[in-house]
């Protein structure tokens, strides 16, 4: 059955889908993985995801490109930092082999929900641990339960590729200085919910978080990572605290590529008016490009972008990304997984 959907007004939400996959862990062995059709997981109340947040997740994404084959970008990334995820809070890590089986079975067993080429839309594919042993006491579980959703979506901001505004706002820090922030666990995005409803209430898309030790340097934007354009450098911030994004990599590999030079250090606050563009990336916000940034504390505006266009280089980047994400050029880099037979 095909699904008919407004596939190219989809927003970054939730639409529910016929299958999700699951794999459990217990007697320090992963089991058999398994399907299921219900979007119900049945839990003890004192699982050590709820009281004490053994909880990470990866994020990625499966395209039906031009070809009509479906791609998933870079899954042996999102396997890694799991693994990564995991050992920070130790949990049981899931294998690279598992996660890999269960993120393609996913794709496959809801292919009716992958939107068509030239949408703009996609499958986010979201495989997510949990602590589950009953326990009061403050330590790792024993039992982990390890599932992959799927949703079609359409842009994290909806603006889509349109340059928008953020915010600095030093009241609130996302991540401790050598915190969980490396790692993709969700008591870091609780811990940013404060901070990015107030900046959308203020009309601001995201939170640029500075680094939480000295509030000096750029650390990375709401759910994204930040780079910026700097005399036809691509700058990203090095640090200890924000997320090693898939994306970011690919971007900055693809800018090396075009013969862009890569810096990976310390931007600081005022370097932020020396910028000629910017953007935040990750799967979600692919490259969102950025038109201001305002720093609240202290009322500044580093104008990024003063026609409200997206710069020649984001776009540029953003481009070769997409196209390679749906098979319009080659994978030079061999980024791409073909989910055969949907
Ligand atoms: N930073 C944070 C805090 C994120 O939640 C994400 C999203 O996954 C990213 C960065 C971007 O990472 P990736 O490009 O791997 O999706
Ligand atoms: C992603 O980009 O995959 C994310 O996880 C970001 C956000 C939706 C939490």
């Amino acid at each position: 059955m095909n699904t008919e959907l407004d596939w190219s007004n989809l927003s970054f939400g939730y639409i529910p889908t016929d299958y999700n996959v699951r794999c459990r862990y217990s007697n320090g062995k992963w089991g058999e993985i398994e399907v299921s059709s219900s979007e119900i997981i049945n839990m003890h109340m004192a699982a050590t995801a709820l009281h004490y947040g053994q909880e990470i997740f990866e994020g990625l994404k499966a395209f039906r490109g031009k070809d009509g084959k479906v791609r998933i970008f870079r899954l042996e990334e999102n396997a890694k930092r799991i693994q990564s995820s995991a050992t920070g809070i130790k949990m049981a890590p899931v294998p690279e082999d598992i996660f890999r089986k269960m993120v393609i079975e996913a794709v496959r067993l809801n292919a009716r929900f992958i939107p068509p080429y030239g949408s703009g839309a996609s499958l986010y594919i979201r495989p997510l641990e949990i602590g589950m042993s009953a326990q009061i006491g403050v330590h790792p579980a024993s039992e982990y339960l390890f599932m992959v959703m799927v949703t079609p979506v359409g842009p994290y901001f909806k603006e889509g590729f349109r340059p928008t505004n953020i915010c600095i706002m030093r009241e609130f820090d996302r991540v401790a200085p050598k915190g969980t922030g490396r790692w993709k666990v969700g008591g870091n995005y609780a811990a940013s919910l404060e901070a990015g409803e107030r900046a959308h209430e203020l009309g601001y898309s995201a939170v640029l978080y500075l680094d939480p030790k000295e509030k000096k340097y750029v650390d990375e934007c709401g759910p994204a990572n930040f780079f910026a354009i700097k005399d036809g450098v691509y700058i990203t911030p090095a640090s200890e605290s924000i997320l090693p994004s898939v994306t970011n990599k690919s971007l900055m590999t693809l800018a090396e590529d075009m013969g862009i030079k890569v810096e990976a250090r310390h931007i600081t606050v005022d370097e932020l008016g020396e910028i000629d563009e910017a953007a935040a990336c990750g799967t979600a916000a692919v490259a969102s490009p950025i038109a201001e940034i305002h720093d609240l504390d202290n009322d500044t505006k580093y104008i990024v972008s003063p026609d409200g266009e997206p710069g020649p280089i984001t776009t540029k980047l953003y481009n070769k990304l997409r196209a390679v994400q749906l098979g319009e050029e080659p994978d030079e880099h061999s980024w791409n997984t073909i989910v055969e037979g949907v």
